[in-house]
């Protein structure tokens, strides 16, 4: 039977990449995108799917219980996949208002919705981060939930909501923890995309502190197929690690980038780290959990980022459009600004 997909934050950078991943593999599915094109929200990114029959945009907060219970409603919604978050760890710490609204309440508004309108099933797109940082080894999902920034514990709060409807209520949810995922839409802000926009700037790169801390990168269309994975084939009320298993630290992948891109070494600064005690040293996640649903990354993490930084080259409009806005010169000039100084 065909299914109706609610995609919230569907406009944003992992959201939009799942909207056009779902288009293509199932042409039977409608999908419904609910976003509230908040500075992360980019209607360019759907710029292919507004023309779909099968496709309905709403601007909207998860927050609003009128619109999320109308579009359940009106869209006959079988399928919730929760994206919508406020997603960046440096703007968490300076002001948390946001993402407790987006990543606590929201969340418990679809939940609320999901057991009113009986929805099949609710995936909650959720991140390693919830785990805290670890020295050796790997997270398993069993592990105890110690988040160490602002953002973090926020979408830990959600994933503790989501658990406790489905204990309450039997609402069939899913849990994903992905880790650092990248590829093309993903807002400047990250460290991928910004150093990628930047060294395309020939400006400097603010690296924090020595650049050891180590990510596990999850190359985009991974990271969909992933949760594809859990939301059809996950047991109702389970967690699923999504790693990509490439382990680099911020110094190594920021060379990368910059050979990648024919650029020198010295554009690097080593920055005062701003995150500072809160900056998680290492992430890395056992996925034998998913893996017994036949996922693993397919995406090799050379070739994978050499296409993410070829993107970049070839969408100059859509991040110059972005880096251009003022509200992203005021960010960058308000967080960047005390560390870079005349480097800015
Ligand atoms: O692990 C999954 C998480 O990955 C997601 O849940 C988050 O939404 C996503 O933002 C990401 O979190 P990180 O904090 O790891 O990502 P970010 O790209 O902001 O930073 C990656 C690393 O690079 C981190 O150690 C901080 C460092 N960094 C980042 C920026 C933006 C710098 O050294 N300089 C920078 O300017």
């Amino acid at each position: 039977m065909s299914r109706s997909v609610l995609i919230t934050g569907g406009a944003g950078f992992i959201g939009s990449n799942f909207v056009h991943f779902w288009l293509e593999e199932y042409p039977e599915d409608r999908v419904v995108v609910l976003d509230a094109l908040t500075y992360a929200g980019n209607l360019a990114n759907l710029q292919t799917a507004v023309t779909n029959p099968r496709f309905r945009f709403y601007p909207g907060r998860i927050e609003d219980r009128t619109v999320v219970d109308g579009i359940c409603r009106s869209e006959r919604i079988t399928h919730v996949v929760n994206f919508a978050a406020e997603s960046h760890n440096d703007r968490s710490m300076v002001d948390p208002t946001g993402l407790i609204d987006a990543n606590v309440t929201g969340v418990g508004i679809l939940l609320r919705a999901s057991k009113h309108f009986d929805i099949e099933r609710f995936l909650h797109v959720s991140t390693d981060e919830v785990y805290g940082q670890i020295e050796n080894g790997q997270f398993r999902e069993t592990d105890p939930l110690l988040p160490r920034t602002p953002y973090s514990a926020g979408k830990a709060g959600g994933e503790m909501l989501v658990r406790a409807y489905h204990i309450a209520y039997g609402i069939p949810t899913v849990v994903t923890r992905g880790s650092n995922t990248f590829g093309p839409y993903q807002y400047p802000e990250k460290l991928l995309p910004f150093f990628i926009t930047r060294a395309l700037q020939d400006r400097p790169l603010p690296l924090y502190g020595t650049g050891t801390q180590v990510r596990e990168w999850l190359y985009v269309t991974d990271h969909c197929r992933g949760i594809r994975s859990a939301l059809l084939n996950g047991a109702v009320g389970e967690v699923y690690n999504l790693g990509g298993g490439n382990e680099l630290t911020n110094l190594d992948i920021t060379k990368l980038v910059l050979q990648l891109l024919g650029k020198p070494d010295c554009l690097i600064r080593h920055v005062p780290d701003p995150r500072g005690s809160a900056h998680d040293a290492r992430y890395a996640l056992d996925c034998t959990r998913i893996g017994s649903l036949g996922w693993r990354p397919q995406q090799a993490m050379h070739d994978a980022l050499e296409r993410t930084v070829r993107w970049y080259c070839d969408h100059r409009a859509w991040w110059e459009a972005i880096v251009q806005s003022e509200a992203y010169r005021s960010f960058v000039a308000g967080y960047y600004g005390p560390i870079l100084g005349d480097d800015l």
